[in-house]
């Protein structure tokens, strides 16, 4: 297990973290995001959609539980999910939600935790500890396969 840690002390740390992620993606990426409201998982995620070349804005998808950016120039797909408000883990079957892993997609689940048992092997754990104006503790932990790979090797 190769846990990176990092320390971010405003928004715009937290930002470029994300868009320094998204540009070392190729496709096929699951990221767990944990934290609790107010971390910044979604801070996080709009420079990671950044990072990976998503021209749009990247919105919360707290209310549509799920949203599909397509980066540029590579046709990767974003898809950026929050599942806070789900109750059942079998929603997210009915949904499809696991039809995402694939080598398209680049997948982010905030709140990933209701479907614990569905994620895939392969995956990226990210923690975001701390909240209001304080820095914030970023741990990042790769599983399965991604255990071999260095992230973000500076
Ligand atoms: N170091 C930091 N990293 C990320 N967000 C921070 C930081 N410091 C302050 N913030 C603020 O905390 C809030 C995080 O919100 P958001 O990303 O929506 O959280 P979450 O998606 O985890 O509920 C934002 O208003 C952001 O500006
Ligand atoms: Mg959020």
């Amino acid at each position: 297990m190769l846990e990176r840690l990092i320390k971010t002390i405003s928004t715009e740390d937290t930002l470029s973290l994300g868009i320094r992620l998204g540009q070392s993606f190729q496709g096929g990426e699951v990221i767990c995001l944990y934290g609790e409201l107010g971390a910044g998982k979604t801070i996080l995620a709009k420079g990671l959609g950044k990072g990976l070349g998503v021209e749009e804005e990247i919105t919360s998808p707290t209310f549509t539980l799920i949203r599909e950016y397509c980066a540029q120039p590579t046709g990767l797909r974003f898809i950026h999910m929050d599942l806070y408000r789900l109750v059942y883990p079998e929603e997210a079957e009915v949904i499809g939600l696991t039809d995402y892993f694939q080598d398209d997609c680049v997948c982010l689940i905030e709140w990933p935790e209701i479907i614990a048992e569905l994620l895939p092997e392969d995956r990226l754990e990210i923690r975001i500890e701390g909240s209001g104006d304080l820095c914030r503790l970023i741990s990042i932990v790769p599983k399965g396969k991604w255990e071999a790979h260095e992230i973000l090797n500076d």
